[in-house]
């Protein structure tokens, strides 16, 4: 695994990426869903695993699950696990912020 930097620091990361607010990354080719949810950051495949759907599109709900746009599926972002497993998991990422940046492990 190698850690990409993506932000300066967490604070320009609060600063850029809202609570509940989905936000698109694309490292690599990899299109990813960074959310922050209770000033908690998760990332996973931004591709929903039921058709496809781009997730950075969908909502989080007040569990801090994120919900596909298209069918309504609905994911647990630590984990990846559709609540219901009606298609697979979600392949998630690490995050981490320390004194030298704000990264995301690819
Ligand atoms: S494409 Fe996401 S729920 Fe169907």
């Amino acid at each position: 695994m190698e850690w990409i930097k993506i932000f300066g620091n967490k604070s320009e990361a609060d600063h850029r990426i809202m609570n509940d607010k989905p936000q698109l990354i694309i490292i690599d080719g990899k299109r990813i869903c960074l959310v922050r949810h209770k000033d908690e950051y998760a990332a996973v495949q931004d591709d929903c695993s039921h058709n496809g759907e781009s997730l950075s599109k969908g909502i989080v709900n007040y569990l801090g699950e994120i919900i596909c746009p298209w069918h309504n599926y609905c994911f647990e972002l630590k984990g990846g696990k559709e609540i219901k497993g009606r298609s697979p998991d979600l392949k998630t990422f690490p995050v981490k912020a320390d004194d030298t940046g704000f990264f995301i492990g690819i």
